[in-house]
């Protein structure tokens, strides 16, 4: 058996002090969905560390109407349902109904179907009919570059809302000009410049102020309950 790194032993640590993951079957069947489907499936479930993480950001936001890009099977709705107010709502969007039908099935064995809506199809075609504003939204479908469909996010969002984007790994591997794999199969050649432009276009923007967290992200954020 293969020695766990520290980082994976102090995770797990962090983890069981938390209670364990409520959702880890679905963050398991996730993982074996991706070996399963295919190539173009994209199904790469956040940590739970983060999840955890993002659950406490949606606490503290006070988040009511959190949307999200990139549901897969519905592990990160789950956690972003679990820290909305009691009549807020998650909407989850994803290219693949299959993955839509998949994560529907463990909302509802979570008896969480009633606070998750569910779309199917390209975020670029349904964001232009959800009508906002929204307190969170998500972005877990972006990679590699600016997203066609980023305007209409940041139109989305309430003034004062928190756009909170995952897969920024890939900016720390731009810079360092060492990435884990080759990218360009899922991202283009040119990925690590359209990653730096997309960033420096974030942290440009009047509209939005922007903090890219460095990993493993030593932060601790506790919301008082009302
Ligand atoms: C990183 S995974 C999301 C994982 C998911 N949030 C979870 O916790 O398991 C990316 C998902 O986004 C979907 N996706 C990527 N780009 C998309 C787009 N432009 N429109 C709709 N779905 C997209 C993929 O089909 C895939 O299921």
């Amino acid at each position: 058996m293969s020695e766990q790194s520290d980082h994976q032993r102090v995770a797990e640590h962090l983890l069981q002090l938390y209670g364990g993951d409520p959702f880890a079957h679905v963050y398991q069947a996730s993982n074996n969905h991706r070996e399963a489907h295919g190539p173009d499936c994209g199904v790469y479930p956040s940590e739970p560390q983060k999840m955890r993480l993002l659950n406490t950001i949606v606490r503290a936001a006070g988040g009511r109407r959190v949307l999200e890009i990139g549901c897969g099977l519905g592990y990160s709705a789950l956690w972003l349902a679990d820290a909305v107010s009691r009549d807020g709502v998650v909407e989850t969007i994803d290219r693949f109904p299959e993955h839509i039908d998949l994560a529907r099935r463990f909302a509802v064995d979570a008896g969480m179907d009633g606070c998750i809506q569910f779309h199917a199809g390209e975020a670029a075609d349904i964001l232009p009919a959800l009508s906002g504003p929204y307190d969170v939204i998500h972005d877990d479908g972006w990679f590699g570059r600016e997203p066609p469909y980023f305007e209409r996010v940041v139109a989305l969002l309430r003034p004062g809302g928190l756009l909170v984007m995952s897969n920024w790994f890939l900016l720390e591997q731009a810079i360092t000009g060492e990435p884990s794999m080759d990218w360009s199969q899922f991202a283009g050649r040119d990925w690590a410049k359209a990653v730096t432009s997309y960033a420096q276009k974030l942290v440009a923007r009047p509209d939005l102020h922007v903090s890219f967290m460095l990993s493993p992200a030593w932060v601790a954020l506790a919301v008082k309950a009302e």
